[in-house]
């Protein structure tokens, strides 16, 4: 038996200030699709936005349904809909934060299934998604390539 290791790299950015303006100002648009997240369930407001390979930013925000697997997180409303109005431009960032129900900022991070979804992006287009996560405390989590997030992932010897 060889036993094998994965390393995950990835930075922090100390806050919003501390992030390039192009980051920052996707950050921000998440922020702002917070307000439009539709969560009377588990009243955790999600923003996410895409920034495509031209520059071009889609927002989403989490959409939930009474029956509740019906619903969809942010991330893949964000990047389903890039798909279905950009379809041939690639995924190049990723943004998302939450927001509690007391309306402050909170940490969120895709899920599984939004992880799967990224992986297919960057296969679709051959072009590594870059995301940025609000932690707690306010400092942004940047991970470059789903290879980081989702390691051996079901579809990836097809890509
Ligand atoms: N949610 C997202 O939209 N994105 C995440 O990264 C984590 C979870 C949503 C799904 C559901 O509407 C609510 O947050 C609670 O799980």
């Amino acid at each position: 038996m060889e036993k094998k290791q994965l390393t995950i790299d990835y930075c922090e950015y100390a806050s919003l200030e501390a992030m390039p303006a192009a980051d920052r100002e996707l950050m921000q648009r998440a922020i702002e699709a917070t307000d439009t997240a539709y969560a009377p369930y588990s009243h955790f407001h999600v923003g996410a936005a895409v920034r495509l390979a031209d520059g071009t930013i889609v927002t989403g925000s989490n959409q939930e349904n009474i029956a509740y697997p019906s619903g969809l997180c942010a991330e893949r409303t964000a990047l389903f809909s890039a798909a279905a109005q950009h379809p041939h431009q690639a995924v190049a960032a990723l943004a998302v934060v939450g927001r509690d129900a007391e309306g402050r900022l909170v940490e969120a991070s895709p899920c599984g299934a939004c992880r799967q979804v990224m992986a297919e992006c960057e296969a679709r287009h051959g072009h590594p998604i870059e995301l940025f996560c609000y932690l707690q405390g306010g400092k942004i989590r940047r991970i470059i390539g789903v290879d980081s997030l989702l390691p051996f992932a079901f579809g990836a010897e097809l890509g």
